[in-house]
């Protein structure tokens, strides 16, 4: 398949909804137990071998203890539904939410009496998302949470929900499509909260206060980048599309206008509390010219030619994103197993649609083979296996449904000194050496590139593609 190129224009759409969220997001998410800043790796021989000037990976494998970038979206998706629906305001702490979220539920009289509904959640999940979803239900309050899975999750995978506290039902013959449908004709007809990453009409809020949860790792991400370059941002970012809610909130940080990331390149630059304000306007106290002036356009925000370039990666047997800008208009294919199981997903989420559509610069598709090669580079820190200090000993397994973590996989990378991930998570590098190698030149990839690779999951036991 020839790749597609989207056009290059910012999203206006973008940023009222991104700069105001990013801080209270943020908050929200320290409050959380165990928030930790996960590592941003930088991996100079494969940047050697693919030929950019510097390629790092936001690793993702330990996000609040679950293997998944998810439950940063799931966490503020919960916190702002489970407020909403007893109206408490967003910026409500975790642990007053918690209270009032027992004390409703406790009250059974009038609940019995029908005066109120017990807070109860609903969702469907093809592995990490349902795990994030159940463990911010007992975050706060221990509410009732009930996931409908696809018949092809396997048991273990349904075990590891249960674990988390969830009530987990098989919907057999269904694929993750239809487990939306499901779910939510079952959360209309009984009233419950619907927490899904998938916008649809008349399903909106919900998937957005996802992509705001995923603002978190982009802010610590830009940090984590000036720090590591003396001060440059991304040139490139390249992120794995399933319904395209990370790839909406990556799409929306780098293409919106928020002067948040400015100000601090011009802090990194000049060492000095020099700032640029919305709409461009600077304080000064120290006389100095800087990266961040140099990118920063007073009436449009970032100079389009200095945005970062953005790129994603789906499953070649899911390529919605793909099939949807070749048309033009969201559509759903049909999809197969894939070992790159949280991107096994027919329909782009509505609400990324849009922002995906105008923002993404070049999509491409790879093959589990791609995707498990990329697995392994990752391990040796390089193409040549001879570059690994390390023996890996791939374990060739029968299941494809588990994004919940493994244990071989993490047991080779302990002590290889290369990053171990998931095939969603490698898709990125796998995106990377596609693109390098059909459109090098015209995504400006080259020895100044300072490229970013999201890097969703930690490794996990798969099904090893023939070879
Ligand atoms: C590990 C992993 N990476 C990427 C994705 C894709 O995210 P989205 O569905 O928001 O596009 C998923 C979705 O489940 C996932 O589990």
């Amino acid at each position: 398949m020839a790749p597609l190129i989207a056009p290059h224009v910012p999203n206006p759409l973008t940023d009222p909804v991104v700069s105001p969220a990013a801080a209270a997001v943020t908050a929200f998410h320290r409050q959380l137990p165990h928030y930790a800043a996960t590592p941003l790796r930088s991996l100079p021989a494969l940047a050697a071998e693919i030929g950019v000037g510097q390629l790092y990976l936001k690793d993702e494998s330990d996000r609040f203890g679950l293997p998944s970038f998810k439950i940063l979206g799931a966490s503020w998706a919960v916190h702002c539904a489970l407020a909403r629906a007893i109206g408490l305001p967003q910026s409500v702490s975790l642990a007053k939410l918690a209270d009032a979220v027992r004390a409703w539920n406790a009250d059974t009289e009038s609940i019995a009496k029908g005066e109120k509904k017990e807070l109860r959640i609903l969702g469907t999940t093809e592995g990490n998302w349902g795990r994030a979803v159940a463990r911010m239900a007992q975050y706060v309050g221990q509410v009732p949470c009930r996931l409908y899975v696809p018949t092809f999750m396997l048991p273990a995978t349904q075990e590891i929900l249960r674990l988390e506290g969830a009530e987990v039902h098989v919907l057999q013959g269904k694929n993750y499509d239809d487990c939306v449908a499901y779910v939510q004709a079952e959360a209309e007809r009984e009233g419950s909260i619907l927490i899904l990453d998938v916008g649809f009409d008349g399903y909106e809020d919900v998937p957005q206060w996802v992509v705001e949860g995923y603002e978190t790792m982009l802010v610590e991400t830009d940090e984590q980048v000036l720090e590591a370059t003396g001060g440059h941002v991304a040139s490139h970012v390249v992120v794995p599309v399933g319904v395209g809610s990370i790839a909406q909130a990556v799409t929306q940080h780098y293409k919106g206008k928020s002067p948040n990331l400015y100000k601090k390149i011009s802090k990194v630059i000049t060492g000095s509390t020099r700032t640029i304000g919305a709409g461009g306007a600077t304080t000064t106290n120290a006389p100095t010219t800087s990266h961040a002036e140099a990118l920063w356009d007073g009436k449009h925000g970032i100079k389009p030619e200095q945005q970062t370039v953005v790129m994603a990666v789906e499953a070649d047997t899911a390529a919605c994103l793909r099939a949807s800008l070749a048309v033009g208009r969201r559509v759903t294919v049909a999809t197969a197993d894939t070992i790159m199981c949280g991107l096994n997903c027919g329909t782009l989420s509505k609400t990324a649609w849009p922002i995906l559509q105008r923002g993404i610069d070049y999509s491409v598709a790879v093959s589990d083979r791609q995707a498990h090669a990329a697995v392994q580079h990752l391990l040796h820190g390089s193409s040549n296996p001879r570059n690994s200090i390390n023996k890996m000993k791939t374990t060739r397994r029968t299941t494809n449904s588990d994004n919940l973590g493994g244990d071989s996989m993490a047991d080779d990378a302990g002590c290889s000194g290369g990053v171990a991930a998931g095939p969603c998570g490698a898709a990125t590098l796998a995106g990377l050496r596609q693109v390098c190698s059909d459109a090098r030149d015209v995504m400006k990839l080259d020895g100044d590139s300072i490229v970013v690779l999201f890097c969703t999951e930690g490794p996990r036991p798969y099904e090893v593609p023939f070879v």
